[in-house]
């Protein structure tokens, strides 16, 4: 299962193995992917991945997270993104982009600088829909109506960047606490408008994103949305409010739903979302069911059966990998190799797949 096939629009996949993002905190200062990114990327293009999806992408400087994370509102920008994708293809794989506003979560140094915050550049306020802060973060200036028209043409412009550049697939970043999650989430978003309050209103503003996004976005280009399905602490948002929204993007042409989980509070001992082995494949399992999306699982999947089993139990219809990727770059043709054992060397690139092939075989 792992290796059938998947289409997705015009789109067609491989196979179901996708490299989740992962921000590398790596741009140059212009928020440019660099030769850096295309090596990091291609491999595992080179390793069979069925897509590569590239890291959150700020559609705006003021939702960067840190000043090293890459960007997609410049033209210098867009031309280096058209020579990353070219790369990734002629390594063997499409490549999506995760496009993402930081929300009251921008402006920090990197993680292995401690995630602490730093003053924004002039007119690059940290905002979000109200002014409840990340404890120990920044207060964010609460999002007024008429700055929302601005924010959805950012999105919409990265989307058609994206496009120009040869992205397969684009993923709008919903999730982790960044800005969309927290106006779905009651524990950031307790506004007195149309954009607060209700469920329905919570996910206003994230659907108007989604429905610029798609109108920007080719009708045979898939569309991806990855959710915090909850927030991890038995209050805010909920699996609940996770199947109505995501009810709401299939209307309004999401493809598919990625199941992440958390972000929205900083990571303490309550969490009810233990970590281990495939921990929030319930999650996509509980939105495939009661919705009918194509759903991606994500976090601990590690080992090839396991990914495989998740599949086949109908759990989900795409894994994604993270850190284990960084560990093993191979990680899908290795998969293919544990799975298939004697054919699975027609997987890896031809001008390896020959020779090792050769090399397996008893003298
Ligand atoms: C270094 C690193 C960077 C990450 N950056 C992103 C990101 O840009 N966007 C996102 O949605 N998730 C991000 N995540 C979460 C991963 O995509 C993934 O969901 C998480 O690591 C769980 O999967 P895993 O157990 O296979 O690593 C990041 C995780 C790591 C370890």
């Amino acid at each position: 299962m792992l290796f059938e096939p998947i289409a997705l629009r015009e789109l067609t996949l491989e196979n179901r193995v996708v490299v989740s993002p992962m921000q590398t905190y790596s741009a140059a200062q212009d928020g440019a992917p660099t030769a850096w990114h295309i090596g990091h990327l291609a491999r595992f293009a080179l390793g069979g991945a069925g897509l590569v999806m590239v890291e959150a992408t700020a559609v705006s400087p003021e939702g960067r997270s840190t000043e090293a994370d890459l960007g997609i509102w410049t033209d210098l920008q867009e031309s280096a993104f058209r020579n990353l994708v070219e790369s990734v293809h002629a390594c063997g794989a499409p490549v999506g982009l995760q496009i993402q506003h930081a929300g009251r979560k921008a402006s920090t140094t990197a993680p292995w600088q401690g995630f602490e915050s730093v003053t924004p550049p002039p007119g690059q306020a940290v905002i979000g829909p109200t002014d409840i802060g990340v404890p120990g973060g920044h207060v964010p200036q609460p999002i007024l109506e008429k700055d929302m028209d601005r924010l959805i043409e950012a999105y919409r412009n990265a989307a058609l960047r994206a496009d120009r550049a040869g992205f397969d697939l684009i993923e709008i970043h919903m999730a982790h606490g960044y800005l969309l999650h927290s106006f779905l989430s009651p524990l950031a978003n307790n506004r007195r408008d149309q954009y607060g309050g209700t469920l329905e209103n919570r996910m206003r503003f994230p659907l108007r994103v989604v429905e610029a996004v798609r109108q920007a976005w080719p009708a045979e280009k898939p569309l991806s949305c990855r959710l915090s399905c909850v927030d991890g602490i038995g209050i805010g948002w909920s699996i609940e409010e996770s199947q109505v929204l995501a009810s709401a993007l299939l209307s309004a042409g999401v493809d598919v739903i990625d199941c992440s989980s958390g972000g929205m509070v900083l990571p303490r001992k309550d969490m009810l979302v233990p970590r281990g082995p495939g921990f929030q494949v319930p999650f996509a399992k509980a939105l495939k069911s009661t919705t009918g999306a194509t759903v991606m699982a994500v976090g601990g999947i590690t080992e090839a059966n396991h990914a495989n089993d998740i599949l086949l139990r109908g759990d989900a219809d795409l894994v994604a990998i993270g850190r284990e990727m960084l560990v093993n770059p191979n990680w899908a043709v290795s998969a293919a190799n544990q799975l298939y054992a004697s054919h699975s060397w027609s997987r890896w690139p031809v001008p390896f797949g020959w020779w090792l092939a050769r090399r397996a075989r008893p003298h």
